[in-house]
């Protein structure tokens, strides 16, 4: 069945791969993305035409894979509106970014009693990190609730601000829920509040899904990764705001990062150089860059609009299948849908959508506090991406239906 974005379901080689021995109906995009043909060509361009370390070689290749290199921040920061490319951080995915956020800015700002606000639905990507640093410092976690209808409780997270509210992190969408969170209205809230609260956003989510422009957001720091939007893995973005980017501390020390060593001291390099010590994943940047291109050329809004039209299509579908429950009945939600059965457990509906070639994560989803929130050990999770389609939709329900038919 052609869907708006068909024509692009052909540039991933995954795609075509049967799994056991059916053709796949990958809907496990939030968990990681396909790779398009052109991010993988970009990649082995990188690691066989002129592959050499950068910022280390006065010869012509290390000057060809430096400029292939520095040329992703920029693609980055327009990508996410960023003011400068020299705002953006490569980092190894969401997780490192929230954690070089805790241990330099955090770490170094915040003091015992100072306030943290997070939410219910966050990752443990940018939970732990705040738990580690509670515990180095003595900071205060304030959790605000989630809503049963899966979206946050604005009320209670307005009235958790106060003169020792230090930072706000939350989540853009829900990888568990699909829920797309009003951050700006909770970044205005903390800003009119206090304006030197810092906001930082989970965008691992939202990037894919829609367009997204930092600055119009207001935050102060933004973290997303490249696996989940068609890029290599092992690769993700720290942005922040310049002013704060580089009054910070390194994370970690080695070489690149600096000016000058000595033993009787080193200074570093200003951001973002500061905050990438060591060879960093050089083909994996390239790689994001080329991911970037892909995704900027169909158009992010395009995608958006694809998306949206099966999220309604699934949920009709879905619908004919007795039994289900939904979590996050947002009325803002991305291509993301959970639910368990009353007719059988999770694990053994997955392990049937298996066998008739259905990927789907079953599970917490890295998101304990909220599946405790709902009082389940976890559910079936639905994620579709730019390449989905309605084929694969109805193989999923067909799959929901034999299932049903064999555990109930
Ligand atoms: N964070 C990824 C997910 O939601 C791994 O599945």
């Amino acid at each position: 069945m052609t869907t708006p974005l068909s024509a692009y379901r052909d540039d991933f080689p995954g795609l075509k791969e049967p799994m056991n021995g059916k053709s796949l109906a990958y809907l496990d995009s939030g968990s990681s993305a396909q790779k398009p043909q052109v991010v993988i060509d970009a990649m082995n361009t990188a690691l066989t035409k002129h592959y050499a370390n950068i910022h280390r070689g006065l010869y012509a290749n290390s000057q060809v894979t430096t400029q292939a290199y520095e040329d992703v921040r920029g693609k980055v920061a327009s990508f996410i509106g960023a003011a400068s490319e020299n705002e953006i951080v490569f980092v190894r995915n969401s997780t490192e970014g929230a954690n070089l956020v805790a241990q330099s800015w955090a770490r170094y700002n915040l003091k015992k009693g100072d306030e943290i606000i997070l939410t219910e639905m966050e990752h443990h990507a940018n939970i732990v990190p705040w738990q580690l640093l509670a515990e180095q410092t003595g900071v205060v976690l304030k959790v605000v609730p989630v809503l049963d209808d899966g979206t946050l409780d604005y009320g209670t997270y307005v009235s958790y601000l106060n003169e020792k509210t230090k930072m706000v992190t939350l989540v853009h969408v829900s990888n568990s829920l699909g829920t797309v969170n009003p951050v700006q209205k909770f970044i205005a809230a903390a800003k009119d509040f206090n304006a030197d609260i810092k906001c930082l956003i989970d965008g691992s989510q939202s990037v894919v899904h829609a367009e997204v422009n930092v600055q119009e957001l207001g935050c102060d720091f933004f973290v997303f990764t490249g696996h989940k939007l068609y890029g290599p893995n092992g690769i993700g973005v720290l942005w922040g705001r310049y002013d704060v980017l580089d009054g910070m501390p390194p994370y970690q020390g080695g070489g690149d990062m600096i000016e000058t060593v000595s033993f009787d001291g080193t200074v570093y390099k200003n951001a973002p150089y500061r905050f990438e010590a060591g060879t960093p994943a050089i083909a994996e940047v390239i790689g994001l860059g080329a991911a970037i291109d892909y995704v900027s050329q169909i158009g992010m809004s395009a995608i958006a609009t694809h998306e949206k039209a099966l999220l309604d299509y699934m949920m009709t579908q879905l619908a004919t299948i007795d039994g289900l429950t939904y979590y996050g009945n947002a009325q803002e939600k991305a291509g993301i849908v959970s639910f368990t059965a009353d007719w059988a457990h999770i694990s053994d509906i997955a392990m049937i959508l298996d066998q008739c070639g259905v990927a789907v994560r079953t599970g917490h989803h890295c998101c304990m506090p909220l599946m405790q929130r709902f009082g389940v050990e976890g559910t079936a999770r639905v994620s579709i991406g730019l390449y989905t389609n309605k084929d694969d939709i109805d193989q999923l329900v067909s799959a929901l239906e034999k299932a049903k038919e064999m555990l109930s």
